[in-house]
């Protein structure tokens, strides 16, 4: 069993080591699941302002929850509600410093200040349909920022690759 090893402080070095760690995590593993709970259980390592962190996986249009840390969560989000439902929508990164400016934001835990959510689109070069959206929140007022979206977007094309 594999282990993820960061040894850097600072949030673009961790990003930086964690990739090629994970990409060697999911290398020649074909199952799904398998490889998404691995991933947010490897992300939590990485980002210790993240209260939460998981998949909704796109199915029949809308947003189904995936594999996840942390407390349990809403299941279905259709395409173009909140979040993760317009990041998946415009496909393209959300960046949401305070959830209570993002009109129609859905609360999953009441705690929830700030999040990030990148969506996963199929196969390498950013073409694909979106299959996923990696999503990220915190606690804290203002936890993610471009180095988040630089760090998360070569991760979210890696897994584009895998079998969706
Ligand atoms: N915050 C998300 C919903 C998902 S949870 O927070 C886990 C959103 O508005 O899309």
């Amino acid at each position: 069993m594999e282990s993820i090893a960061l040894a850097a402080a600072d949030k673009p070095a961790r990003y930086r080591e964690l990739l090629p760690q994970l990409a060697s995590l999911l290398d020649g593993e074909p199952d799904l699941i398998a490889n998404l709970a691995n991933t947010a259980a490897a992300l939590c390592e990485c980002v210790p302002a993240a209260s939460w962190i998981g998949f909704y996986v796109m199915r029949r249009g809308e947003l189904v929850l995936g594999p996840f840390q942390g407390k349990v969560a809403c299941v279905r989000i259709a395409l173009g509600r909140g979040v993760c439902g317009t990041a998946a929508a415009e496909r393209r990164t959300l960046i949401v410093p305070d959830v209570e400016q993002f009109p129609g934001h859905i609360a999953c835990d009441a705690g929830s200040r700030s999040e990030v959510v990148v969506p996963i689109l199929r196969g390498s070069g950013g073409s694909g349909e979106v299959v996923a959206v990696l999503d990220l929140d915190s606690y804290e007022l203002a936890a993610f920022d471009e180095v988040d979206a630089a760090g998360l977007a070569p991760i979210a094309e890696l897994l584009g690759t895998l079998a969706w």
